[in-house]
C-alpha cells in the first residue's frame, strides 16, 4: 500500500511542535505493515542540504508566481517529497510566522501550493518520463494533517478522474487556516464549494473546514479529543461540522519515537538509566540544576518539576504562574523551557528573578535541553486548557518523569491518576486535575509533593510509568486498519 502524507513539518528536519514528531515517526512504524509512505512538505531553508542531495521528480514553470519542483530524497528512514518553490518558502524566520511573529501574509499561497501539488501527485502520480527509482509513484491513499493540508480533499473533488481516498487527522482544531474569500480564485478553487457545507466559514475560506467537509475519514489524536471536538467548548466553531461527520470520526492516540526518546541511549544525558536502575536518574538532576541556575540539593524532599512547552493560552501556564509561590513554599523547584506569548515569557522570567535558585526559566526552543529536562527532572507539568494528545507527558512516562496533567484530551487518555483506587491496584502513573484552574493545579502539585516524600510509592510509580507502552505499535496498526478499510 502506498500512502502520501501531506504535512507542514516533520521531525527531525523541521519542527515547531508535536505535529513534526508524529509525521517523523508514523511512516517508519507503518513500514512493518508493508506501507510505503512518502511525506510531501515545503522545502524550507532548513532543508537545503537534503534538497541538494535529492532528485527532481516533477516540475512546473509557474506555481502561484514562481517556478517549482518536487525533489524526492530519503533520510533517516523517511522518504520526503520536498516542494521546492523559493518564492514561497525560501525566507528567514519561522515556517509560519515572519520575524515580527505575524503570519506570513501569503500563507494561503504557501500551503495552498502544497495542497495543489499533493492533490496532483495523488491524482496523476509522479510522471514517468523523468525516470529515477523514486519516480513513477502514485499513492493509493492520501493522509492530510492539520489545516496546512486542508485543501487537498477539495482539490481532489475537482478532478474528473477517480482519485484516491483521503483521510484528515486533526492535531489541533484551534488552527483553522482562515483567509479572505478573494483567495478562492487565486487558489483555483471552485466557487460552488464556498457554501456552509463546504469551505465557507462566516464569509471566509477555511482550509481546515475544506478538509472536514470533503475527506473520507477523520481522525484526531486521542479518543477523548474526538469526543471533545463535537462540543462547543472545544470545537472552536467547527463543532457542528464535526457532529455532522461523527460517524466518520475516530481518535487514534499518538505514540512516541522510542528510538529518539529512550533514557538508556539518550546522548543528551549524563547518566543513562532504565527501570531497574532508576535511582541513577537522580544524577541527571545536577545537569538541569546547572543549566537552569537552580540550587543544588543533594537529598531533596520535594520534586524538581519541569515544563517543556509552547507558551500559549492553550497550555495553561498562566495557571502555573499563579501557583508558583505555593510550589516554592513546599520546597519544590521548577525548570521551564519554552517560548511563545510575550506576556507569559515575561511572567516566567520575572518568577526566576523572584524565586532565585528555586525557579529557572529558559526562553527559547532547544531540542537537546528538552531531553536533559526529561532525563533530570522528577515530574513534568502539563496544565493545558485543552490538549488534543500532548507528547511531553508521554516522554515523561518513558523517562520516569512523573506527569502532572490537566484532565482533558489526550492527557486524560494517557495518564492514570494516583487516586486511592489506582494506588491500591498499583496502576497509577501520574496526577490528573480538574477543573482546569489554578487552585486545582495547586492541589495536584501538592499531591505530587506529598507522594514524593514516600520514595517507595514514588519509585513504584516511576517504574510503572517507564514500563507503560508509549510506542507507536498499537496506533500504527489502527492507522493501517483504517487505510485498509478504505481500500477494500
Ligand atoms: P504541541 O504540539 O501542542 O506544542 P505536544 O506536546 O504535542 O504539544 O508537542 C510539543 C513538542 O515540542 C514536544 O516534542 C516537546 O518536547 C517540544 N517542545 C515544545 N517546546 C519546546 C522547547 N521550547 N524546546 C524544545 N522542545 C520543545
Ligand atoms: C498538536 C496538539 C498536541 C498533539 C500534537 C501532535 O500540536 O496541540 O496535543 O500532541 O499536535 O498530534
Amino acid at each position: 500500500m502506498k500512502v502520501l502524507y501531506v504535512a507542514s513539518e516533520c521531525a527531525p528536519f523541521v519542527k515547531t511542535g508535536g505535529l513534526a514528531d508524529v509525521i517523523g515517526a508514523v511512516p517508519k512504524n507503518l513500514a512493518q505493515f508493508g506501507i510505503d509512505t512518502r511525506v510531501i512538505m515545503p522545502a524550507y531553508p532548513a532543508l537545503a542540504s537534503l534538497l541538494a542531495r535529492g532528485k527532481i521528480v516533477w516540475q512546473q514553470d509557474d506555481l502561484f508566481g514562481g517556478p517549482a519542483n518536487l525533489v524526492a530524497v530519503k533520510s533517516k528512514g523517511i522518504t520526503l517529497l520536498l516542494l521546492n518553490a523559493p518564492h514561497l518558502y525560501d525566507r528567514p524566520g519561522n515556517i509560519y510566522l515572519n520575524e515580527q511573529g505575524k503570519d506570513w501574509p501569503d500563507n494561503h499561497l504557501r500551503f495552498g501550493a502544497l495542497c495543489q501539488v499533493a492533490a496532483y501527485v495523488a491524482s496523476y502520480g509522479l510522471p514517468r518520463e523523468l525516470k529515477n527509482p523514486l519516480n513513477d509513484w502514485q499513492p493509493d491513499l492520501v493522509h492530510c494533517h492539520d489545516w496546512q493540508s486542508g485543501l487537498v480533499p477539495a482539490y481532489l473533488k475537482m478532478v474528473d478522474t477517480k482519485t484516491p481516498p483521503c483521510i484528515l487527522t486533526i492535531h489541533n482544531i484551534a488552527f483553522q487556516g482562515l483567509f479572505d474569500a478573494k483567495v478562492i480564485e487565486t487558489l483555483g478553487l471552485s466557487r460552488s464549494m464556498f457554501v456552509p457545507d463546504g469551505f465557507e466559514y462566516w464569509g471566509k475560506v477555511s482550509f481546515l473546514k475544506a478538509a472536514i467537509a470533503y475527506c473520507d475519514k477523520i481522525t484526531t489524536v486521542s479518543p477523548t479529543y474526538a469526543r471533545e471536538l463535537m462540543q462547543p467548548e472545544f470545537g472552536m466553531g467547527l463543532e457542528g461540522m464535526m457532529q455532522s461527520r461523527a460517524s466518520d470520526l475516530s481518535g487514534i492516540l499518538n505514540g512516541i519515537d522510542t528510538d529518539v526518546w529512550d533514557p538508556i541511549h539518550d546522548r543528551a544525558l549524563n547518566t543513562s538509566y532504565y527501570p531497574r536502575t532508576l535511582k541513577r536518574k537522580a544524577k541527571n538532576r545536577a545537569q538541569v540544576e546547572a543549566r537552569f541556575n537552580l540550587d543544588s540539593i543533594k537529598n531533596p524532599d520535594a520534586p524538581l518539576f519541569c515544563v517543556i512547552s509552547r507558551l500559549t493560552t492553550q497550555k495553561g501556564l498562566d495557571l502555573l504562574v499563579e501557583t508558583l509561590p505555593n510550589l516554592v513554599a513546599r520546597g519544590a523547584r521548577l525548570a521551564l523551557l519554552g517560548s511563545g506569548d510575550k506576556d507569559i515569557e515575561a511572567a516566567f522570567i520575572a518568577a526566576a528573578r523572584q524565586f532565585k535558585g528555586k525557579v529557572g526559566t529558559i526562553i527559547g526552543y532547544d531540542e537537546e535541553l528538552s531531553h536533559i529536562l526529561q532525563g533530570g527532572a522528577d515530574a513534568i507539568l502539563v496544565p493545558s486548557r485543552f490538549e488534543p494528545c500532548g507528547l511531553t507527558q508521554l516522554y515523561g512516562l518513558r523517562y520516569g518523569t512523573i506527569p502532572v496533567v490537566a484532565r482533558t484530551g489526550g492527557l486524560a487518555d494517557t495518564i492514570i491518576d494516583a487516586n486511592q483506587a489506582a494506588l491500591a491496584d498499583n496502576c497509577a502513573t501520574g496526577f490528573q486535575f480538574a477543573p482546569i484552574t489554578a487552585i486545582s493545579l495547586d492541589h495536584a502539585i501538592d499531591r505530587a509533593c506529598q507522594t514524593f516524600k514516600q520514595p517507595d510509592v514514588w519509585e513504584a510509580m516511576m517504574r510503572r510509568a517507564m514500563n507503560h507502552d508509549v510506542s507507536w505499535d498499537k496506533s500504527a496498526k489502527a492507522y493501517h486498519d483504517l487505510y485498509a478499510s478504505l481500500l477494500t
